[in-house]
């Protein structure tokens, strides 16, 4: 998931609270029966180094323990994130990571090597299919339960090193290095930060019992904890994305490939609406930058908020490079009508390509309920003045995000100043500020909680890549070349 910040709250169900209880009794029960199967497997195969390592009161203490963990992770979503909880699903997906993560660590760390165990993981799973703050919280979550199996697992990972802090430490890092990588190899590349807590680890137990027998395999597998956690995410992810239909930015990159199947669509049938879409995509994602919302999930939708024209392309002026204008031999009624349509054929076209709804949302949002004036001021020189402007308005809804908002503006913005014969910065900022209050006299952004600071700093954004895209070219000198041999 990646929320966006202007995402509404919704009211809680029965069924919603019915739901997330029984999916912290089952997940709570799971976990507790991983702790089981822990200790059995290490009496069966004498992985325990100290016993006895499982006794009633020992089994009971460590029930007790992750009750009250997994209480707090309750409490921390219902307090922070209560959007996100009121969907069961999302609970689940987070103990199932938490669950993968301690068959992970438990399997590598009692088969193969502690060191190698991959502590991240979590972090990592968690931030690409929610946000940094859950998988920071997340991964303290599961560095206690991990500790809790260590302490009370007999000494299933071992007990010479603190892996409270080898744990904590690598998912920090995780969370904080990794969001930004743009590429799945240097998610790898960093890997090796996230590896860092683990090899100080080995360096300190070194230094501080003298060099073992296995110091090499201990500080190889320190050295690799972090790109087997980056090796792990990455097979997990898209099984995440599928079954949780979540998107991440890996999923977001995708989709604004050129390559990708509606994107290829636009640059053949509608070369034109697809040149507008880079322009609003530039605008859009420094809006967003700006304003501190998703940029990424804003260039997306902006990629995508007029594949509604591919339905007829022609009809619209951008894609009329012929100079054939097939409104021309149209009633203004008809114009304005398949004008209308693009934004529902856009979001029917998206959910039909089994594309994230947000982005759907935004594409059957982005005009609003704004009027085509063109066609309504048409209709009234037809007709004497008499038109219902309601037949020439966009159906809607207004932009119920502030991304929305966004690319509703771009989107405006970038068309005016495509017509512009006055491209200086004056002028720009004068039609950028008339198209924002036009919009807001006309309750478009009633729906968003866009804030008066965030349009003024939308407005200043806007106006500074506009002036940068359409910046006014130097006018050539004319010059007289008869006489001049270069030959
Ligand atoms: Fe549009
Ligand atoms: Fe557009």
């Amino acid at each position: 998931m990646r929320k966006t910040k202007s995402q509404k709250v919704l009211a809680w169900s029965t069924k919603d609270i019915i739901l997330n209880v029984l999916v912290y009794l089952i997940n709570t029960a799971a976990i507790i029966g991983l702790y089981y199967l822990t200790v059995r497997i290490n009496a069966n195969e004498g992985l325990a180094k100290e016993g006895p390592f499982f006794t009633t009161t020992k089994f009971l203490h460590f029930i007790l323990l992750m009750v009250i963990t997994i209480s707090v992770m309750a409490m921390y979503l219902a307090f922070e994130e209560k959007d996100f909880l009121k969907r069961a699903v999302n609970s689940q997906m987070l103990f199932l990571i938490i669950e993968i993560g301690i068959l992970a660590c438990g399997a590598v760390g009692a088969y193969v090597n502690p060191y190698l165990r991959p502590l991240a993981l979590v972090a990592l799973l968690t931030l690409f299919v929610t946000n940094r703050r859950t998988a920071i919280f997340t991964n303290v979550l599961f560095c206690v339960i991990t500790f809790l199996f260590d302490f009370f697992g007999g000494n299933m990972f071992s007990d010479s090193y603190p892996v409270l802090i080898m744990g904590f430490s690598s998912g920090i890092i995780a969370t904080l290095v990794m969001d930004k990588a743009s590429s799945r190899l240097r998610l790898l590349m960093r890997s090796l930060l996230v590896s860092l807590p683990s090899l100080l680890c080995v360096g300190m137990d070194i230094i501080e019992n003298g060099a073992r027998t296995t110091v090499v395999a201990d500080l190889v597998s320190a050295g690799l904890s972090g790109a087997l956690a980056v090796a792990i995410f990455m097979i997990l992810l898209p099984i995440f994305e599928a079954s949780f239909k979540k998107v991440s930015s890996f999923k977001y990159s995708e989709l604004t490939d050129h390559k990708s199947k509606l994107i290829k669509k636009l640059i053949q049938q509608a070369p034109g609406t697809f040149n507008h879409s880079i322009v609003v995509c530039n605008i859009a994602e420094a809006c967003a930058s700006a304003i501190d919302e998703d940029a990424l999930l804003a260039r997306t939708c902006a990629y995508y908020h007029d594949v509604g024209k591919l339905r007829r392309p022609e009809f619209f002026k951008e894609n009329q490079a012929d100079g054939v204008n097939p409104h021309d031999d149209l009633t203004p009624e008809l114009s304005a009508n398949i004008i209308k349509a693009h934004a529902l054929d856009g979001y029917n076209l998206i959910i039909k390509n089994r594309l994230p709804q947000e982005i759907a949302d935004v594409c059957l949002q982005h005009h609003g309920t704004l009027p085509i004036i063109y066609f309504y001021d048409k209709a009234k020189k037809f007709t004497d003045g008499e038109v219902d402007v309601m037949q020439y308005c966009y159906p809607g809804p207004k932009p119920k995000t502030k991304i929305a908002a966004i690319i509703m503006i771009a989107d405006g913005c970038e068309a005016a100043a495509r017509s512009l014969q006055d491209r200086s910065r004056a002028n720009v900022k004068k039609v950028v500020r008339k198209i924002v209050n036009d919009r807001m006299e006309l309750g478009q952004f009633d729906d968003c909680e866009i804030t008066l600071k965030e349009l003024n700093i939308i407005i200043h954004t806007v106006v500074n890549n506009l002036t940068g895209i359409y910046h006014s070219r130097i006018e050539y000198p004319k010059v007289n070349l008869d006489g001049i041999d270069i030959n």
